[in-house]
């Protein structure tokens, strides 16, 4: 049997909103020193509602599947609360990760608190 769960299988096979979105609103680009992985999360934010996500991740399958995930989690809630996305939330979302592998779901997490983060100073500039 495999360590995944059809979810996470489902995620890596079809990942949903890959890709780059043009002029972003924000972007978080992270990766593990450790095995190496990078993930890029692109969100574009309408009244403070993340309206759209994307991401390109090069790395494993739970990487793939835990950005997948993310993506579709992020769209339509507000900043305030994207930000309370944990990465136990978005493993739990997928039916869980093999604890070797809870490490790949950080790597979520952080790549959504960057781009909050870089929207944030983008905005700052605007102003
Ligand atoms: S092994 Fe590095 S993110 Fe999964």
């Amino acid at each position: 049997m495999s360590v995944y769960s059809e979810k996470v299988m489902d995620h890596f096979r079809n990942p949903r909103n890959v890709g780059e979105i043009e002029n972003p609103d924000g972007v978080g680009k992270v990766g593990n020193p450790v095995c190496g992985d990078i993930m890029e999360l692109y969100i574009k934010v309408k009244d403070e509602k993340i309206v759209d996500a994307k991401f390109k991740t090069f790395g494993c399958g739970a990487a793939i599947a835990t950005s997948s995930m993310l993506t579709e989690m992020v769209k339509g809630k507000t900043i305030e609360e994207a930000l309370k996305i944990t990465n136990k939330a978005v493993a739990e979302a997928l039916d869980g990760l093999p604890p070797i592998k809870m490490h790949c779901s950080v790597l979520a997490e952080e790549a959504l608190k960057s781009a909050i983060k870089d929207y944030y100073k983008k905005k700052e500039k605007v102003k």
